[in-house]
């Protein structure tokens, strides 16, 4: 099937985003360009030390990320479907005096532009949902990856995206996994609620954590774990409160808000 039209779509209203996000409280950029780390607790533990490690960073956004793990020591490629995010991502390396690579590109068609391998492929907080299968993502993957290399995805858990959040309080409308396109439309981004200089068209797909495991195992992928936490790092969903070390929960905890996984090709 072709998803030209959603694709277009996201790139656009992302496109949008990127200038909005720069300037929010929510990158606080001026903090990130003094040396605050942009990663979260997280994928800081899971990741361990990545000094001289190879990086694909999918998804990447304007590259905050991906700098943060160059900080580290880490020779990080990031990709992105937006060339407005890419743009800020080079400008960003460059005034940083960093070492990083960024690319433009979908991330269904990261092999048709990147030949390198990596000793690890990471992505994070808001990704999968961007994409209507997950097979040809796995198998990309797997391809980028070096033989013993390790993928790692820490993501907004799939129950959380059966909410409509435009109506208050949110209603648990779409399914867990739901083959049609959700799309979206409202004002203003997650990174800033009020900001009514942009109206956010967005299509969106649902995938379960079944799909997510059987698409990469079956990528050739074996899974070291799969974890769910009632915790997030970002205040992203209505209603969350902030806890005693500094994340946000549900007050009744009911359900997960983020998963973590990582997984290694065979070596
Ligand atoms: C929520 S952000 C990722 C969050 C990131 N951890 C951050 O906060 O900086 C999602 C990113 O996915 C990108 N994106 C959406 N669809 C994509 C696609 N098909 N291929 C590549 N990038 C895509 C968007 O441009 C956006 O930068």
């Amino acid at each position: 099937m072709d998803y030209k039209k959603e694709f277009d779509t996201n790139r656009e209203t992302w496109n949008k985003k990127v200038a909005i996000h720069a300037a929010s409280d929510f990158y606080n950029l001026e903090n990130f360009k003094s040396g605050d780390d942009s990663l979260k607790s997280y994928e800081i533990k899971a990741m361990g030390d990545v000094n001289g490690k190879r990086m694909l960073h999918l998804q990447c956004h304007f590259g905050q990320d991906t700098l943060s793990w160059a900080r580290r020591g880490a020779k990080c490629t990031g990709i992105d479907i937006s060339d407005e995010a890419i743009q800020l991502a080079r400008s960003l390396n460059r005034e940083l005096g960093l070492d990083a690579e960024f690319v433009c590109c979908n991330v269904l068609d990261v092999s048709d532009n990147i030949s390198e391998t990596f000793d690890i492929v990471f992505t994070s907080y808001g990704v999968i949902g961007w994409l209507p299968e997950l097979k040809p993502w796995a198998k990309m993957i797997s391809e980028r990856l070096k033989p013993g290399g390790i993928f790692y995805l820490v993501e907004f858990h799939p129950i959380a995206w059966m909410f409509d959040y435009q109506q208050h309080p949110p209603k648990m409308i779409y399914g867990y996994q739901q083959k049609e396109a959700i799309y979206e439309e409202y004002e203003g981004t997650y990174a800033d609620e009020e900001n009514s200089a942009i109206i956010s068209k967005e299509y969106g797909w649902n995938h379960g954590l079944g799909e997510v495991v059987t698409a990469l195992t079956q990528a050739g992928l074996t899974v070291e774990f799969l974890r769910e936490h009632d915790e997030s790092p970002y205040d992203v969903f209505p209603g969350l409160e902030k806890t005693d070390n500094g994340m946000f929960a549900r007050e009744d905890r009911l359900f997960p808000l983020v998963f973590e996984l990582k997984a290694k090709k065979s070596g």
